[in-house]
């Protein structure tokens, strides 16, 4: 496999090949998931609970973020590497060049930031100084304060126009990846068909343009939960390299993400 780049990940949109992405933190996942040929990896924000045990994203830091960034980039030399800006890291344009230029002198291809419309500025600021940028929208958990709760997003006819106009916007501002979290099968389809950049599902039915999962959730490692979006891939193999293989094989044919883990 080559060097994965946004344009890849185009192409298999346009060839309706499924991408398949995960959280990793440390080089030897990332090494491990380079091997098994996963296009995308990500230093998700989700690093706060799931490696340091809080309860929400909200306490991690940019240099939490670098860190992991820097481990992850050591050890995968082909997959596009996404690394997250965290809350209020990205408040202002100029607090979003100068976090995202942290992220990118740590190792990464690609930011990733929460958010619709309101950020469309700050995107194409971002392009224009090159730095790549993937959106996410949805379940957005850096939000979860807002929304009272880590709930589906999209259920009511107002609150999914909004997310396809923000989608859209997203676009329009120069996003190249779209990352898409607790939607409506039937909304997340809308949107997957309205763009032309590729788009990445995580409890969003298996019609978008590929997934993503935190790593401690596909193989059961989260203590004694599992979302509903999710499966524990190491359960049915009991091998981790087996456990990427079928998290992939069974992304690339769609019988992952099944009805049981979708929401409509
Ligand atoms: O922080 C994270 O792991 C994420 C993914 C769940 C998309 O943002
Ligand atoms: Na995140």
């Amino acid at each position: 496999m080559s060097k994965i780049t946004a344009a890849s990940l185009q192409k298999m949109k346009q060839a309706q090949q499924k991408i398949t992405c995960i959280t990793a933190y440390d080089a030897s996942f990332a090494s491990l998931f380079d091997q098994a040929g996963i296009q995308v990896l990500l230093i998700g924000d989700s690093l706060g609970m799931v490696l340091q045990g809080h309860d929400s994203t909200l306490p991690v830091s940019i240099d939490d973020i670098s860190y992991h960034t820097r481990c992850v980039k050591s050890g995968a030399p082909q997959a596009l590497i996404i690394a997250d800006l965290p809350f209020m890291t990205y408040a202002t344009p100029a607090d979003t060049y100068h976090n995202a230029a942290t992220l990118m002198r740590n190792g990464a291809h690609m930011v990733k930031l929460e958010g619709g419309e309101w950020l469309a500025d700050s995107i194409k600021g971002l392009v224009d100084r090159g730095v790549p940028v993937c959106g996410h929208l949805g379940l957005t958990p850096q939000s979860v304060n807002v929304f009272g709760g880590y709930k589906v997003q999209g259920r009511q006819s107002e609150q999914a126009d909004k997310l396809l106009a923000d989608a859209k916007a997203l676009e329009a501002a120069g996003v190249q990846l779209l990352v898409l979290e607790c939607v409506p099968v039937p909304l997340a389809e809308a949107i997957t068909q309205a763009l032309n950049i590729p788009v990445i599902g995580i409890g969003a039915g298996n019609v978008t343009d590929g997934q993503i999962l935190v790593m401690h959730d596909a193989f059961g490692i989260s203590a004694g939960f599992c979302p509903k979006f999710s499966k524990n891939f190491l359960a049915e193999t009991g091998d981790i390299r087996k456990a990427v293989g079928l998290y992939k094989s069974q992304v690339e044919s769609g019988e992952f993400p099944a009805k049981e883990h979708s929401f409509y």
